[in-house]
């Protein structure tokens, strides 16, 4: 996809991946793909904000060259270290070798280990700003959402609140923004990263939340580093957040069971039955033919959980057993 102009000056340069079906690991089935947003703001200091997955960085730097030879970049923003989004840079700092690299001192110790030792990097710390000319960027230390390197990057005179993988989702598409894709989808999407990703870290969330809303920023658009941007409504994002990191349940029960001859699927499926009869919704899930990152989703929503096995060697089933690691 081409290079968009999210507002004046700055621009996504990202990349598309209509075809990963699995992510970290194997552990997120990303049904409907996913993107990695790299943005380029075009100013006196011309800068990079993250970039691409390494297969990608031939795309991110066509996007670039639309808008400027990317010899020209003075600064990469830095917000994370995970390759997906890191690995484009060895490519882009070939063309730009001046380039000065900005983000946290973890991040620097990462990207020394994986791809340079000697790479020219300013660490930054909470508030501390960077003119690029009549834009001013200014950081936001995020650790642990959702690596200890993870870090914000707000665009001051825009409002614009680039937090990397918060606030993202798996979510590939010809569309940039949130007003012009289905709604449902994106949520359905945002809500799969958070309870998939997210949900272990939801303590460490509501701090960051409440130190980022205590700074009164103003926030006109929020661009992460996957899916689509939110601009018609960014605070939408931004209240799921809130409510999903306090874990409060919606209610319902999931039964997930492996059953080596069918009595564990029996007795699965009459459990279900009597929570049922009871008027509580229940979804049932035989493990090894389901959707794994479908179940997360649904059992961070729900009030109880049956979890059920056949055993084998005085143990659980394989696939229960990886479900439950
Ligand atoms: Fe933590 Fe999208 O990488």
């Amino acid at each position: 996809m081409s290079s968009v102009k999210i507002v004046d000056g700055v621009f996504w340069v990202g990349a598309v991946d209509w075809n990963v079906r699995s992510f970290h690991g194997h552990t997120y089935n990303t049904k409907r793909g996913s993107t990695y947003n790299a943005y380029l703001i075009m100013d006196d200091k011309v800068t990079l904000v993250d970039s691409v997955y390494a297969p990608f960085a031939k795309e991110m730097i066509e996007n670039i060259r639309q808008i400027v030879d990317p010899a020209k970049i003075d600064y990469i923003i830095a917000n994370h270290v995970e390759t997906d989004h890191s690995g484009g840079i060895p490519e882009i700092i070939k063309l730009c070798s001046k380039a000065k690299v900005y983000g946290t001192a973890k991040c620097k110790e990462g990207l020394q280990r994986m791809y340079y030792q000697n790479l020219d990097f300013q660490v930054v710390k909470t508030g501390e700003k960077l003119s690029l000319g009549k834009k001013t960027l200014t950081f936001i230390e995020a650790p642990m959402i959702h690596w200890p390197d993870s870090m914000f990057t707000y665009l001051i005179e825009d409002a614009v609140l680039m937090p990397n993988d918060a606030f993202g989702q798996h979510y590939a598409s010809s569309e940039r923004f949130d007003d012009e894709v289905d709604q449902c989808s994106l949520m359905q999407e945002a809500s799969k990263y958070y309870s998939n990703i997210l949900w272990p870290l939801n303590s460490i969330i509501q701090r960051k939340l409440n130190e980022v809303m205590a700074m009164n920023l103003p926030i006109k658009i929020i661009a992460p580093s996957h899916g689509i941007i939110w601009r018609k409504d960014p605070m939408k994002i931004v209240n799921a957040y809130v409510n999903w990191s306090k874990g409060e349940a919606r209610g319902g029960a999931v039964i997930v069971y492996e059953t080596m001859w069918g009595a564990t699927a029996t007795m699965a499926k009459k459990i279900a039955e009597g929570i049922a009869d009871a008027g509580v919704d229940v979804k049932i899930y035989e493990v090894t033919q389901a959707d794994m990152t479908q179940i997360t989703d649904d059992m961070f929503y729900a009030k109880g959980y049956l979890i059920g096995s056949s055993t084998h060697d005085n143990n659980m089933l394989p696939g229960i057993a990886g479900f439950l690691h």
